[in-house]
């Protein structure tokens, strides 16, 4: 049994990954460290909090608060800590850089300076970092991004996890805290924030809005099931080499607009609609600045040294993803009409 740190275990993968951490190996203690932002959601961890009640625990707090985090370690002594917490949104980043400095970068330092402070020289712990491909930069027609291509971020999102990248590594390096970073492509599934492509066109085709897409719609992607992802980042936790980043991706670059046209015809099929019923919302808008034309990733090395793979191919994710989201008008209409920040003001407002 394991005593395994967590922060931003509400948002879109952290919460994902409880899910499957908890259904795969029932004996871990997860400690959930989460400051519930707009992109944090209680209800992503309702079945958590019934069906594992003896081995996870939610702490409402923010990942740069260096009290807190030192009262965490002091109290539950993890041996392992995941760094998922983040500001994620590109266009967010765009409108508002500074939470993404403060929680991006500080908060990964905060993690850090305890985490070395509080373990000392222990070797049989870990800081795994949660990253993105983003920080390669843009890629033209062809290549991919290999572990050791160099960092050439170009959003404020992505040079603050650029950052953060940065600081794991020179811990690792000077004083010899043993860390792992991944990279990983797009991802999409269950209790992802409709501000973000799939979910964003998913909640807007459910309401009849128009379907906004960036430019021209060419840009690239390559897109990763988020449990696919997940399980990646628990090979790497227990097999990957101590120092090293891996790559992780899905093998599957799609432009936006084959996305959307993707999503108009499944979910035609799945709600008994005309082919074209959806497809007429299109629109397209002003392109988002500094916008990265391709993302693709070359992911030898997971493959080779630790033998993962991804195994969930995207008609199979993209189905499940959108039938969750028609199962789950819950969990969406809380989002839309606020109800979730009402619940966390209630319950969290005076901290
Ligand atoms: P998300 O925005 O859905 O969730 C982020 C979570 O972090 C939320 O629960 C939020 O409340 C929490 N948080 C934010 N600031 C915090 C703070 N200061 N202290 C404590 N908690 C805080 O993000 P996501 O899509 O789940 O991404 C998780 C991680 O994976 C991020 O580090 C992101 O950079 C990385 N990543 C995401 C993708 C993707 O496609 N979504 C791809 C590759 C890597
Ligand atoms: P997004 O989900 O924001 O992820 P990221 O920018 O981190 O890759 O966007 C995915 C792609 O979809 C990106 O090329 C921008 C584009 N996009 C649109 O065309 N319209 C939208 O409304 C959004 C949110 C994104």
């Amino acid at each position: 049994m394991k005593n395994i740190l967590i922060t931003g275990g509400s948002g879109f993968i952290g919460s994902n990954f409880i899910h499957y951490l908890l259904s795969t190996e029932k004996s871990n203690l997860i400690i959930n460290l989460d400051k519930l932002t707009y992109a944090g959601n209680p209800d992503n961890l309702t079945y958590i909090e019934e069906y594992y009640p003896n081995n996870y625990k939610f702490i409402h707090g923010d990942i740069c608060n260096k009290k807190l985090v030192s009262s965490i370690f002091s109290e539950f002594h993890p041996e392992i800590v995941i760094n998922f917490a983040a500001e994620s949104h590109v266009d967010r980043s765009i409108i508002g850089p500074s939470d993404f400095i403060q929680t991006n970068i500080v908060g990964t330092f905060n993690l850090l300076e305890v985490s070395r402070k509080y373990w000392h020289d222990r070797k049989d712990v870990l800081f795994h970092h949660v990253s993105t491909d983003e920080v390669y930069g843009s890629l033209e027609e062809t290549g991919y991004f290999y572990e050791d291509t160099p960092y050439d971020p170009r959003s404020p999102y992505s040079a603050s996890k650029a950052s953060a990248d940065h600081l794991v590594m020179a811990y690792f390096h000077t004083y010899g805290l043993p860390v792992t970073i991944s990279n990983c492509s797009n991802n999409y599934g269950p209790f992802q924030f409709p501000e973000k492509l799939i979910p964003l066109m998913i909640s807007n085709m459910l309401e009849g809005k128009s379907l906004p897409i960036y430019g021209k719609g060419d840009n690239i992607r390559d897109w990763l099931f988020v449990e696919d992802h997940c399980v990646g980042i628990w090979e790497i936790i227990n097999k990957g080499k101590r120092g090293e980043t891996y790559n992780i991706g899905g093998e599957n670059e799609i432009c936006n607009i084959d996305i959307v046209d993707i999503l108009c015809e499944k979910m035609a099929d799945l709600q008994g609609e005309n082919k074209d019923f959806y497809k007429k919302l299109v629109i397209y808008v002003k392109d988002r600045p500094g916008h990265d034309w391709r993302y693709a990733i070359n992911m030898d090395k997971i493959k080779n040294e630790l033998n993962f793979q991804p195994s969930v191919n995207f008609e199979q994710g993209i189905t499940r993803t959108i039938q969750w989201y028609l199962d789950n008008p819950n969990w969406m209409e809380n989002i839309k009409s606020g109800e979730y920040r009402k619940w966390i003001d209630k319950n969290y407002g005076d901290r």
